[in-house]
């Protein structure tokens, strides 16, 4: 993606979910229900220096291993106030700041952990969020990707096609991510998947950087 057009997609990805913020944890109230699990096993192989990339609202805070330090970043200020104010409530000691996944601010091999939960659904550019995920672990380290992608089946997953616009811009999220094989391209070396939700449609990924 070209420079400028990354830049105007990030604006755009920034404002829905600012736009959003507010109602976001509401909206998401059934699903959540689902997700609770999966967060909680995706953040049991987290160790060391954290990275959470779209935290969001902050509701991973709970799952936070109780020794590890965390920073967590986000595109959306309003999202971050959210998860601001969850922080505190929970006692939670972790980091945040805003901060594009794209283009990391950190150096090389910084983190023992990368992790996100239902963002590269949204990130305008996965690929080179991904690398950047990449760039900043060390080579031991890990990569943790909880998120939905289309389902491989070609009436639904035509049908995720056809919605996938309007979903963009009312909730932020693409539907029809293919996020495994975007790893893949990234260049990750992914360790083990599993296949959760209906229809397999969430992935839990596990990934190893490729140095
Ligand atoms: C669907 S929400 C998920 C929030 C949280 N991780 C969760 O599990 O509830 C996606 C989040 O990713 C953030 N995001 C999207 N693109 C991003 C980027 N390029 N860099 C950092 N955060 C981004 C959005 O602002 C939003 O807060």
């Amino acid at each position: 993606m070209s420079q400028p057009t990354m830049a105007a997609e990030t604006a755009a990805t920034r404002a829905r979910y600012n736009r959003i913020a507010p109602v976001y944890d509401l909206i998401e109230t059934l699903s959540e229900q689902s997700f609770k699990p999966m967060r909680e096993k995706l953040w049991s192989q987290a160790r060391g220096e954290i990275i959470e990339v779209g935290v969001g609202t902050g509701k991973n805070f709970a799952y936070h291993p109780r020794n590890a330090h965390v920073i967590g970043i986000d595109l959306a200020d309003q999202m971050l106030a959210r998860a601001r104010e969850r922080a505190r409530q929970l006692d939670v000691p972790v980091e945040l700041r805003e901060g594009d996944v794209q283009q990391l601010t950190f150096a090389s091999n910084t983190f023992d952990t990368a992790l996100a939960t239902c963002v590269f659904c949204s990130v305008p550019d996965p690929l080179r969020g991904l690398q950047e995920l990449n760039r900043v672990v060390k080579p031991n380290g890990k990569i943790l990707l909880l998120d939905h992608v289309r389902i491989d089946q070609p009436i639904i997953g035509r049908l995720m096609d056809v919605l996938n616009p309007l979903v963009v811009r009312l909730w932020g999220a693409n539907i029809n991510r293919r996020t495994i094989e975007n790893v893949q391209r990234a260049g990750l070396c992914i360790e083990q998947v599993e296949h959760l939700g209906p229809m397999g449609m969430v992935k839990l990924i596990v990934a190893r950087p490729n140095k």
